[in-house]
């Protein structure tokens, strides 16, 4: 910490030790970053303000793309490292974004270092707006520093991939219905990836499609499909919808709840065969279905997926189910792995790079939820398993690994 506080030291030349010293006590502060938004009061924004936890790679791009809009919002960027604050100083306090070969800044960031292990809490600002753009995985711990600024009239929005961070998220953080924030949720097929702390490459030019939470059991208590799907959305949640709706970077469409319900199961379901097994056999998302005994396996964790994910989502006319048979889940992974054929996913991105997957809240999803409804999930058990202990096979070891697939199996 002591560390940190001298590099700010360097870099800050006007903050007085004695202020260094009484930040270490905080859980937040203000740095300057080249923040022209510094000089306004805090009071006639608040409310207005948009802030980002999770400043990576989607995090730079929402941000950059909400202050590219006409009459752009405030945009507070949340650090949970100190020299993130230098590292923006550094860039100027923009961010760039890199689309098609040009490079585009966007500046004027405020910037706020949360303290991950602050003594008492002297920042109780209220944060209305908070986009989640964490890891599946670092959204508890990110969320912990904050929660005494998140209040019922606050709403959160979970830009992740991967299911079941939100219901940690109620169980951790916010047990009691009465404070706890709206939720909001989204998925994105924006793709980028960082090239300097503060700068990204835009590469995958997508969509983002955002609306009210709904958890996948409760899919079945929803009755009447809203029609307008803003209006879905409560009241208080509606300015960070219309922001995100507003910023043409971003492409971005509300959905009902059940549509929203639809597009994060489809997409969990994707991620829950494509990304491990290109990790596994360290092959492209398009070099899977070409390879019988892969295709197999696709087949067997699909059964489960299926299974599991028709038990959580069962009511009787539930027009989500057909969805998710297992044949209709072929046809949708085998259609997007084709499509993107020559692309990396985030997972294997991540393993490449060292770094921790969100496979818990994947393939780890569908096992917790498959025991709590009395579904075995043994092939996704051991695909979890495998991706953490960084297992990279070979397809003629595969019945080793999944003893009930032999090479040559297929149907
Ligand atoms: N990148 C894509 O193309 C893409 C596309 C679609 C969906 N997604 C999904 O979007 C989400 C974000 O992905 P990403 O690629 O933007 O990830 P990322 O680049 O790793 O960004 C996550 C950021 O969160 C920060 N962080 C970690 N712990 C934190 C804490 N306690 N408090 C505050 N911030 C913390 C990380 O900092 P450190 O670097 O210090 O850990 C990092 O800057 C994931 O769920 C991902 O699957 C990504």
């Amino acid at each position: 910490m002591w560390n940190q506080l001298q590099s700010i030291a360097l870099r800050f030349p006007r903050l007085r030790l004695h202020k260094l010293l009484s930040l270490s006590a905080k859980t937040s502060f203000h740095l300057p970053c080249r923040d022209r938004r510094l000089s306004s009061t805090h009071a006639s924004h608040d409310k207005k303000s948009i802030y980002i936890l999770g400043v990576g790679s989607i995090g730079k791009l929402f941000a950059h793309s909400l202050a590219k809009s006409s009459s752009a919002p405030p945009v507070t960027l949340l650090l949970h490292r100190p020299e993130l604050a230098v590292d923006c100083d550094k860039a100027g306090g923009c961010i760039e974004v890199v689309k098609n070969g040009s490079a585009d800044k966007q500046c004027g960031f405020q910037t706020e270092v949360i303290l991950q292990k602050g003594g008492d809490t002297s920042t109780h600002e209220i944060i209305t707006n908070l986009i989640v753009v964490t890891k599946a995985q670092a959204t508890v711990p990110a969320l912990q520093p904050l929660k005494h600024r998140l209040t019922n009239e606050s709403t959160i929005l979970f830009l992740q991939n991967g299911l079941g961070v939100t219901e940690e998220v109620t169980a951790r953080i916010f047990p009691n219905p009465s404070s706890r924030p709206q939720y909001l949720a989204g998925i994105t097929t924006h793709g980028a990836y960082p090239t300097a702390p503060f700068s990204i490459v835009h590469a995958g030019i997508g969509t983002a499609t955002v609306g009210a939470f709904l958890p996948p059991e409760d899919s079945g208590q929803q009755g009447i499909i809203v029609e307008d799907p803003v209006a879905s959305i409560p009241a208080n949640s509606r300015y960070l919808i219309q922001q995100i709706l507003k910023a043409p970077a971003l492409a971005a469409t509300a959905v009902t709840p059940e549509q929203l319900l639809r597009a994060r199961l489809e997409k969990l379901v994707i991620n829950a065969t494509v990304n491990p097994l290109t990790v596994i056999f360290n092959r492209h998302n398009g070099q899977l279905f070409g390879r019988p005994p892969i295709r197999v396996l696709i087949q067997r964790l699909l059964t489960e997926v299926s299974a599991v994910i028709r038990a959580l989502i069962n009511y009787k006319g539930n027009t989500m189910d057909s969805r998710f048979s297992e044949p209709a889940l072929e046809k949708h992974v085998e259609r997007v792995a084709t499509f993107n054929s020559k692309g990396i996913n985030s997972m294997l991105q991540d393993v490449r790079a060292g770094k921790e997957t969100e496979i818990d809240y994947i393939n780890g999803y569908i096992v917790a939820r498959g025991a709590e409804l009395g579904i075995q999930c043994p092939h996704n058990r051991k695909v979890v398993e495998m991706v953490k202990n960084g297992h990279v096979i070979s397809e003629s070891q595969i019945s080793d690994f999944f003893p009930h697939i032999e090479g040559t199996e297929y149907h």
